[in-house]
């Protein structure tokens, strides 16, 4: 049987990675977070004192020294930066703006878009990011551009952060929320953007059951 791929896009804090692990588990597709992908980069530079804009040439010149590997223990992707497991780490808001630094960078992206074609091709897979139906996986199967006002993202990311015990308050949330929105959407090299042929989901007014089943009965419709 052919292997399926559904793309889901969309601005942080839409709820896609969450959405996605239950809608993974309930079609028994294997759940691809990209967004991590370019987390470990940014982990790397930050780790190795470089501009996470690439300022200097510094980043661009290691590329080659950064291995980047995902792996999946009891149905969880865990992401492996030169061996070793970053999965915690890459979550703290420093790295999340210099993941959308590194993102910005047409290197960075062409490396880690070739490691997410080759996940693809050998599963079926539900895949979120920024440019998964426009540019990684222009083919899928399925497309969903997942959004919600930035105001509802950040209050969510916020309670996430809080409950993880990290010191943030909402408007600094907030923020970060609106540059890096910004900052994805404007870059040059396969921006955030809906796919033509993606079907927009606004999640501002559902909560996270109703979220996951408007886009399970659109994935079970369209699959048909
Ligand atoms: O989904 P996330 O918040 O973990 O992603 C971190 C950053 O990585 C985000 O600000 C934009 C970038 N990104 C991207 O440019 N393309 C992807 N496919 C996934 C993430």
């Amino acid at each position: 049987m052919k292997n399926i791929s559904v793309a889901i896009d969309g601005p942080a804090g839409a709820g896609k990675s969450t959405i996605s692990k239950v809608v993974a588990k309930t079609l028994g597709l294997i759940y691809v977070d990209t967004g991590a992908m370019y987390r470990a980069v940014a982990l790397y530079a930050i780790q190795n004192g470089m501009d996470t804009k690439n300022a200097d040439g510094a980043l661009e010149k290691s590329l080659d020294k950064i291995s980047i590997d995902i792996a999946y223990q009891d149905g969880e992707q865990h992401i492996f930066l030169n061996g070793e497991d970053v999965s915690g780490i890459i979550r703290t808001p420093e790295v999340s703006m210099g993941a959308s630094n590194v993102a910005t960078l047409p290197c960075v992206r062409l490396k880690l878009v070739e490691l997410q074609r080759e996940i693809a091709k050998k599963q079926s897979v539900i895949m979120d990011g920024r440019d998964i139906g426009t540019y990684v996986l222009p083919s899928a199967d399925i497309k969903i551009f997942l959004t919600a006002s930035v105001e509802a993202r950040a209050k969510r990311r916020h309670k996430e952060l809080i409950e993880k015990g990290t010191s943030v308050s909402y408007e600094e949330v907030l923020l970060d929320m609106q540059k890096r929105d910004l900052n994805d959407s404007t870059r040059a090299f396969a921006p955030l953007k809906q796919a033509d042929d993606a079907v927009l989901i606004d999640t501002t007014e559902y909560d996270f059951d109703a979220s996951v089943d408007k886009i399970l009965s659109h994935i079970k419709e369209n699959m048909k």
